[in-house]
């Protein structure tokens, strides 16, 4: 009784295309650049140290589920998505404030909600975190 359904269902969800990631990561690159201009490449403003407490208590709430602790792609719900959060200490190519505008937008075709709802400070705040997370080294997980 079920099978048919599940078949159904199976053959209406287009399968996630690995191939097609690079072409994706590319097209979020360009949307950005259109909708930020020449503010892309510059710093984020308002980043300050003082927020660390802050980023991390927004960070554990918000981020850490999918991103895991040190933004490896390693958080609980990461096995479940497509694609899954990469590991963000490596191989990214936006700028600051493209990847800052990422967690105010989040990512179109991907699991990275939109977090425009967060105050601006609690944002700024979590970015912070995130490039402090960076600089240190986590230890070494299996993915
Ligand atoms: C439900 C899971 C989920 C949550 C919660 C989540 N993310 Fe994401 N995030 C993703 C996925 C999936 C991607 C896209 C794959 C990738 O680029 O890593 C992504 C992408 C990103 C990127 C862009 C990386 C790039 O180079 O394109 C940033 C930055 C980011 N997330 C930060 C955050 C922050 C900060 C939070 C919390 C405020 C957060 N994410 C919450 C799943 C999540």
């Amino acid at each position: 009784m079920i099978l048919p359904l599940l078949l159904a269902c199976a053959g209406s969800i287009a399968p996630y295309d690995e191939a097609a990631e690079p072409a994706r990561r590319a097209q979020l690159e360009t949307d950005l650049k259109a909708k930020l201009g020449e503010a892309y490449d510059q710093p984020v403003p308002g980043l300050t140290e003082a927020d660390l407490e802050l980023g991390a208590e927004v960070w554990y709430k918000n981020c850490d589920a999918c991103h895991g602790p040190y933004g490896q792609g390693d958080g609980p719900r990461a096995d479940r998505m497509q694609p899954r959060p990469t590991n963000l200490h490596a191989g990214r190519t936006l700028s600051p404030a493209g990847e800052y505008q990422v967690i105010v937008d989040g990512s179109p075709g991907t699991g990275m909600p939109a977090f425009g709802n967060l105050p601006e400070r609690h944002r700024l705040a979590v970015y912070r975190f995130l490039v402090e997370q960076r600089t240190k080294t986590p230890p070494v997980r299996k993915r």
